[in-house]
């Protein structure tokens, strides 16, 4: 006798009970409307269990314990009750078979679709977006505070009419010294100790990076016949030791107007107006001379110090430790342009006159910011730099 499909191990998704296995005059059927309510009950049988929710490993246990051909429950129907049936029952087991392997049939097929749209429907339910859950947000940063400092710059300077221009890091040392007036064996060369490039043997000019960012200077005034007027934001190197006031690269932003009738006024008004508006409009300025070779006059200007109020005593009494008490804080230097230089640029010397201002950014921020160690601005500790958002 064949045994019957046991799928799952439990009986919930079996067709048998022991009726399918026995035959059916041991079952006692020897009437026609017997074997008639004996497939009714089979077929309510299999009606309860194929109307269960179902995915396709379970469609396919029920299909098997029903229509699987070794031992589903119509191979046992077909093995025990059709073949073994007496010559009176065989028509009409006959007859209950087929209608019964229909109806599996055309049910099952129609599970079939059911469970495969809904395993289409718990994708679809997995898969969709729910556009009511808040997004990822991504910190988006901010600007470096040098990156700060130099927009606040230049922004002032936009005020008055400059325009930004920008220039290599890597320079020949014409531009960097020469046509600045500076030539080779001048004194002034030994405060800029200079990073030379490696070049290959046979390099015609060497390079350099540049010490500063007055090259600029002699870039624009190449390119463009007066008026003159911009600023050059950028990196500088020197071979400096670090520490808290050094370091092999710095910031800078050089300025440069240029016109026929540019004078020592516009010059010290126009820093003024500068400096007023980095640092508040209650500071004074003065210059005190000074000396650059691509300037003459050249000037060292001085802001009275903004954080004691120009007194050199600090609030709660003692001495100002930002300007240690001289009441005055050293800036930048500048002057009008040293006629020499325009000879480098082909610029009328009789005609032409300005003026030009080197200033080092990392300490204007340090001293607007109170930063007391120029290395943080490298270091990028984002401890630091989360202070500037
Ligand atoms: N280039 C100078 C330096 O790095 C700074 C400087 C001074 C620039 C005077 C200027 C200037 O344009 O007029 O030390």
């Amino acid at each position: 006798m064949l045994r019957p499909f046991k799928a799952t191990g439990t009986d919930a998704m079996s067709s048998s009970d022991n009726k399918t296995e026995r035959t059916l005059a041991d079952l006692g059927v020897t009437q026609p409307d017997q074997v008639v309510s004996l497939f009714a009950e089979v077929r309510a049988r299999f009606d309860s269990q194929a109307s269960r929710p179902l995915d396709h490993p379970s469609w396919e246990i029920l299909r098997q314990s029903w229509l699987g051909r070794k031992s589903g429950a119509l191979t046992l129907i077909t093995e025990n009750w059709l073949k073994a049936a007496s010559p009176d029952l065989k028509r009409s087991v006959g007859q209950e078979l087929n209608k019964l392997k229909a109806h599996l049939e055309t049910t099952l097929d129609e599970r079939k679709l059911d469970a495969q749209s809904l395993a289409d429907h718990s994708v679809s339910i997995r898969e969709r977006v729910d556009l009511s859950l808040p997004g990822v947000i991504r910190p988006i940063g901010s600007h470096h505070l040098i990156r700060q400092v130099f927009q606040e710059i230049e922004d002032i300077f936009f005020s008055i009419g400059f325009s930004v221009v920008e220039g290599p890091e890597i320079e020949t040392p014409y531009y960097n010294f020469e046509a600045l007036n500076i030539p080779e064996f001048h004194p002034v060369r030994d405060d800029m100790d200079t990073f030379y490039l490696d070049l290959p043997k046979g390099a015609k000019t060497p390079l350099l990076l540049r010490t500063h960012t007055s090259p600029m200077q002699i870039r624009t005034m190449e390119k463009q016949k007066p008026p003159v007027r911009v600023i050059v934001p950028g990196k500088v190197y020197r071979r400096d030791n670090p520490d808290a006031t050094h370091s092999f690269a710095f910031h800078q932003i050089e300025g440069l107007a240029v016109d026929t009738d540019i004078t020592f006024c516009d010059f010290t008004g126009t820093i003024e107006y500068f400096v007023k508006q980095f640092f508040g409009p209650s500071v004074k300025t003065r210059f005190r001379p000074s000396y650059f070779p691509f300037t003459e006059p050249s000037v060292e200007f001085d802001v009275s110090c903004p954080f004691c109020g120009g007194t050199g005593t600090a609030s709660g009494g003692g001495t100002c430790a930002k300007c240690k008490g001289a009441a005055w804080i050293e800036l930048f230097g500048a002057g009008m342009v040293d006629p020499a230089v325009y000879g480098f640029v082909n610029y009328d010397a009789k005609k032409a006159s300005g003026f030009a201002f080197g200033i080092g950014i990392d300490r204007l921020a340090m001293l607007k910011y109170g930063i007391d160690d120029i290395q943080v601005f490298f270091q990028n500790d984002v401890r630091f730099l989360r202070q500037f958002p």
